[in-house]
């Protein structure tokens, strides 16, 4: 199971890719892990220090989440490749694989502290950087609400100077937004970690037929460029549709996949393209718009 996460890395940072007339950046899934010991990891606990550790690679193990040096050794290796990409659509997942007593949600915001300060240093002549939340960017991991807490509140801060003030209301509520790209091109980022079949605080969402109203955003906004003869791009941490590796196993909870398929299909003349983070290795999936 915890084969392959920072192996994800090199692979995730591949698509620099032509969006709208420029080129764009797609960074996922870092599971950054401060705690990873090189010179005394422990690879059934984390790779960190413990009295079982061993000495391991400097830039990671292949059993254990990635270390700074493999982050920004990536990360560098991407600015050399293009320094100023048009746009930079960063799809979560940043805190490690590790036990919930291990950590807070004051970690989680520094992890993301960490991760969004890495960024931007790498990156200081772009802007239009547009980062979501993965699963695991919550504590505890899988927990996300469709209310304030101090995760989204932590992240909004952080990412408001990429992201616009005018995103503050449906991110405090939902971890989601929506951005202007250009008069033609709207960019949905979404909060699909709501729709985890693992997501634990699911019994107690407000509105269960639509957690933080993310639904109706999302036909609003894709209704209202259909009217305007406008496009929309789709980023989000998890995928809907099937995970190919395990056979008919869908990440969402049946009800919200097929609400979020069918929206997909609905407004196909719209919606350019959808990227999403999370599996940890490339796949490419077509959804079927008719019989
Ligand atoms: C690593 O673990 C060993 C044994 O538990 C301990 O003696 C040592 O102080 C730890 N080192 C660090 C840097 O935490
Ligand atoms: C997490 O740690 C607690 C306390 O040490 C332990 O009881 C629990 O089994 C651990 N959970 C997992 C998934 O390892
Ligand atoms: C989180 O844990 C750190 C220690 O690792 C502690 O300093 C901090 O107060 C904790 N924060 C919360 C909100 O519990
Ligand atoms: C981003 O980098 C600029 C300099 O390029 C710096 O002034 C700013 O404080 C940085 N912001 C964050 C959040 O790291
Ligand atoms: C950013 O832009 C400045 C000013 O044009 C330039 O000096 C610097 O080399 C650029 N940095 C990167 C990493 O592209
Ligand atoms: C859901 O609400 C119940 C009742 O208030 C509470 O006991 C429980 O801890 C809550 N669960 C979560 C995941 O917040
Ligand atoms: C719908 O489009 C119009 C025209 O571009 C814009 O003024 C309005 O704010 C949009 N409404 C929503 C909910 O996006
Ligand atoms: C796949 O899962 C769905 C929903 O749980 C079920 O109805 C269907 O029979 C399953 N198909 C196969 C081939 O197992
Ligand atoms: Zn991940
Ligand atoms: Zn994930």
């Amino acid at each position: 199971m915890w084969r392959g996460w920072w192996l994800a890395i090199a692979a995730l940072l591949a698509p620099i890719a032509t969006v709208d007339g420029g080129s764009a950046l797609h960074i996922s899934d870092f599971h950054q892990d401060n705690d990873y010991s090189p010179m005394n990891g422990d690879i059934s606990f984390y790779c960190h220090n413990s009295t079982h550790g061993t000495r391991l690679g400097d830039y990671g193990d292949y059993m254990c989440d990635a270390p700074k040096s493999l982050v920004m050794n990536a990360l560098n290796a991407a600015s050399r490749i293009n320094p100023t990409p048009k746009y930079i659509f960063w799809t979560g997942d940043n805190v490690p694989h590790i036990n919930n007593t291990l950590y807070n949600s004051s970690d989680v915001v520094r992890n993301i502290q960490q991760t969004t300060a890495q960024l931007n240093a790498t990156f200081p002549n772009v802007s239009k950087i547009f980062p979501v939340l993965g699963n695991h960017d919550y504590w505890p991991s899988n927990g996300f609400p469709d209310q304030q807490n101090p995760v989204y509140k932590g992240a909004f801060d952080q990412w408001k100077h990429w992201i616009g003030d005018q995103a503050e209301s449906t991110f405090l509520k939902g971890g989601y937004y929506k951005y202007s790209l250009d008069s033609k091109t709207t960019l949905l980022a979404l909060n699909t970690n709501l729709y985890y079949n693992e997501d634990g605080y699911f019994p107690n969402f407000t509105n269960p037929a639509d957690p933080a109203d993310q639904f109706a955003f999302m036909e609003q906004e894709l209704s209202n460029a259909t009217k305007n003869g406008q496009f929309v791009h789709i980023v989000a941490h998890i995928a809907p549709g099937v995970f190919d590796r395990t056979a008919n196993f869908t990440w969402l909870r049946p009800d919200y996949n097929k609400r979020f398929i069918d929206i997909a299909v609905r407004y196909s003349n719209v919606i350019k393209w959808m990227l999403f983070g999370h599996h940890h290795t490339d796949t490419f999936h077509i959804v079927k718009v008719s019989n």
